[in-house]
């Protein structure tokens, strides 16, 4: 049974009456510890799919499944838990609280969580020796790098160990060699069996993943 299992998306979007197929048809799987990139032009639909797949946006119609349970026709409450236990997202922009500590960014998921508070601490520390962060443990987000503020957001996204990872863009606002340890992040994470979804429009970063998906125009090619 594949983790993912979406049988033709649509994503259609009425703005003063004209439609935007945002996705347009999209059928997919996606198996257990795959790293899959997904690219294409901006505007092409990768950041509406991703939100759809990750459970952030429901599709107009269309069959999603995860891990063999149908999602399409939760209500967002249930998503929401769904969300919160399965599902990591690691953002461009990093989406951290700024004046707040690494360790409590990274603490911040499992509170939605029905992990038992106990673990909590103990669990974003192992998160953050993980990114190799253990030194910025008690620093405010605002005062890290931004490879260092992507690290965190990784680790955050991690603290669940949710089925899967998606990532939009997540080396969009670094340099080049910042860029490149971060994918270097993910390889590691997708080697000890972490399922991972990357958004790009970098062909190069993109090449990294096992499985590369082309979107135009909201469908597949
Ligand atoms: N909330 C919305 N309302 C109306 N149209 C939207 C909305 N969100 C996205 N769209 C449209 O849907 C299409 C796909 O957008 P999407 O954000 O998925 O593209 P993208 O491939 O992620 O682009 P980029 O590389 O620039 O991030 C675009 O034409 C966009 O304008
Ligand atoms: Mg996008």
């Amino acid at each position: 049974m594949p983790l993912i299992d979406a049988q033709n998306l649509y994503k259609i979007y009425d703005i003063g009456g004209t439609k935007i197929n945002a996705v347009n048809g999209i059928s997919l799987s996606i198996e257990d510890g795959e790293f899959i990139s997904i690219v294409g032009k901006s505007g092409s639909g990768k950041s509406t799919l991703m939100h759809i797949l990750g459970l952030l946006d429901t599709p107009t119609s269309g069959v999603l499944k995860l891990n063999g349970q149908e999602v399409s026709t939760l209500t967002e409450n249930k998503l929401a838990k769904i969300r919160n236990s399965q599902i990591g997202f690691v953002f461009q922009s990093f989406n951290l609280l700024p004046r707040t500590t690494a360790i409590d960014n990274i603490i911040l998921p499992l509170k939605y969580s029905s992990i038992p508070s106990s673990e909590w601490q103990g669990r974003a520390e192992k998160m953050l020796e993980l990114v190799d962060l253990t030194e910025r443990k008690l620093n405010k987000s605002n005062e890290l790098s931004g490879g260092q503020k992507q690290r965190v957001a990784i680790a955050r996204a991690l603290v669940t160990d949710p089925s899967v990872i998606f990532a939009d863009e997540p080396t969009g606002n670094l340099d080049s060699k910042t860029g490149e340890e971060i994918v270097e992040l993910f390889r590691t994470l997708n080697d000890k069996g972490k399922t991972i979804v990357i958004v790009t429009h970098d062909a190069d970063l993109a090449k990294v993943a096992k499985r590369v998906i082309t979107i135009k125009d909201g469908v597949l090619i």
